[in-house]
């Protein structure tokens, strides 16, 4: 049966307007006043609120085995959080081990997700190089609807590429029309300040931002693109946290390279002072890489979000809960390494976004959903609220308040980063494929019923970019025989 939403005002990243939206199948079909609907259509209640895209979360590790321990938070109970606070699909990682086939590890992540309440994707990460590693990627871009492929330059003696992967693996996403998603710091800068601060006898979470400084952030990120636009490949950053690096995105991006970047609501709205907090549990759970920095890049990072020199935001949603944190009591280098966020991602970003003037309603559209669409090649199907997109919604009620925390969270984690902050504005209502899931404080949703997002590759935008290549072609000189 289809489901109309009544009385609203329809936000998209590129226009608002009054209008209702008729949704069946679980696909929008239409977007006006006066809208001619089936008797018996349930109705859903939106006047003084703003009908919009769902939240798409382009960074989650849901169930991630990790540092030793396993992400408390797993996709059904992450889901579930993540539509409670709007967001009605996730990008979540596949990360084989070093010497696991990509295959292998896709096969087993794509189990773990059937528990899924709301749709999802999957990036892989390319943690190592071979032949075999190549043709895995091939099949999953062209069998597999993956089109983006993880680097992590940290987490040295782990899953840690080194500049030989990064060069033939976006060298293969350039053949294959994916994108190559990097995270950009130098793990052996990060393992040699670990290994020092050890020495010097600083063994608590305060060492770990120390350890990981901007610069270090900043030199990965002048790597991972430069390494992108010698061989004229996109590359898309996770998680910027400092003005290092988003001054090398802007940069670029003013030379006319194809470069992304994600902001963590985490690392817009908390500084470095977290670790210095008294309580040893309360600094390790906000242990997570990059760090939270010092207040000027989070200033910085608003301004990259802004002027669109950033375009995505995400949560890194990575749970680990005290008793996992307690790993690293004696050596700060072996807390599990992730903060959680996907139920608060929209409300905070809202609240210090729009509410203090820094977005527009349709820049928070942009940055929390179509934006990632795009980069991801999903749109118009998601992160739109037009004809044929898939009913995906979050109906806001910009008076609503609440005050977030760890008590109230959905959240399968012990501590909130953004604990007791007021917030107004609120997803009041969400709809995914088609039916009303989040209404009035209930959550109401089968296990399994998300689905698996197909992401196909983008021979169009390659082909530019393959066009770009050409004009600099080199040439052999030609020269007469002696
Ligand atoms: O601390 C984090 N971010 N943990 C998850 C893994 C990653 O680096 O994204
Ligand atoms: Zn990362
Ligand atoms: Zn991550």
């Amino acid at each position: 049966m289809g489901l109309l939403v009544k009385g609203g005002t329809v936000v998209n990243h590129d226009h608002t307007n009054r209008a209702d939206v008729y949704c069946d199948n679980g696909k929008i079909i239409s977007v006006g006043t006066d809208l001619d609907v089936p008797p018996g259509t349930e109705e859903v209640e939106a006047h003084g609120c703003y009908v919009m895209p769902g939240g798409i979360d382009p960074h989650t590790h849901m169930q991630l085995p990790f540092m030793g321990t396993v992400a408390s938070e797993d996709f059904y109970t992450g889901t579930s959080a993540a539509l409670v606070g709007g967001t009605t699909m996730i990008i979540d990682f596949v990360i084989p081990s070093p010497q696991q086939s990509l295959m292998e590890a896709y096969e087993t992540w794509r189990g773990w997700a059937e528990k899924s309440v709301a749709d999802y994707s999957f990036h892989v990460a390319v943690t190592w190089w071979d032949e075999s590693v190549s043709a895995d990627m091939g099949t999953l871009v062209k069998d597999h609807g993956v089109n983006s492929f993880k680097h992590f330059m940290a987490y040295k003696n782990a899953i840690m590429c080194a500049d030989d992967v990064l060069v033939n693996s976006f060298s293969r996403c350039m053949e294959l029309g994916a994108i190559p998603t990097v995270h950009a710091e130098n793990g052996e800068l990060v393992f040699h300040l670990q290994q020092k601060l050890l020495k010097q006898g600083i063994t608590g979470p305060e060492a770990h931002p120390l350890s990981r400084p901007p610069m270090v952030e900043g030199e990965a990120a002048n790597r991972a693109i430069r390494i992108a636009g010698t061989l004229g490949a996109p590359v898309y950053l996770v998680h910027v946290s400092t003005k290092d690096a988003s001054d090398a995105i802007t940069y670029a991006r003013a030379n006319g390279q194809q470069v992304y970047g994600e902001v963590l609501a985490g690392h817009l709205l908390i500084d470095d002072s977290v670790y210095q907090n008294k309580d040893w549990a309360t600094a390790a759970a906000h242990v997570m890489s990059p760090p939270f920095r010092p207040p000027e890049h989070r200033e910085a990072l608003w301004k990259s979000l802004q002027s669109g020199n950033l375009q995505t935001t995400a949560t890194d949603h990575c749970c680990f809960c005290a008793e996992q944190k307690a790993a690293g009591k004696d050596d700060f280098t072996k807390i599990p390494n992730g903060t959680a966020g996907v139920e608060d991602r929209l409300t905070v970003l809202w609240d210090q976004g729009v509410n203090t003037g820094r977005l527009s309603m349709n820049d928070f559209v942009a940055v929390t959903s179509t934006n990632t669409a795009k980069i991801f090649n999903m749109y118009p199907r998601k992160g739109s609220i037009s004809p044929g997109a898939d009913a995906d919604i979050v109906i806001w009620d910009p008076k609503a308040t609440k005050t977030i925390s760890a008590k109230t969270h959905l959240q399968n984690i012990d501590f909130n980063i953004f604990e007791g902050m007021n917030v107004t504005g609120l997803p009041v209502k969400t709809i995914s494929q088609g039916e009303l899931v989040w209404s009035d404080g209930k959550l109401n949703v089968t296990k399994g019923r998300g689905r698996y997002i197909n992401r196909p590759s983008y021979p169009p935008v390659y082909e530019i970019l393959q066009k770009r290549q050409a004009l600099n072609a080199p040439k052999a000189v030609e020269r007469t025989a002696q």
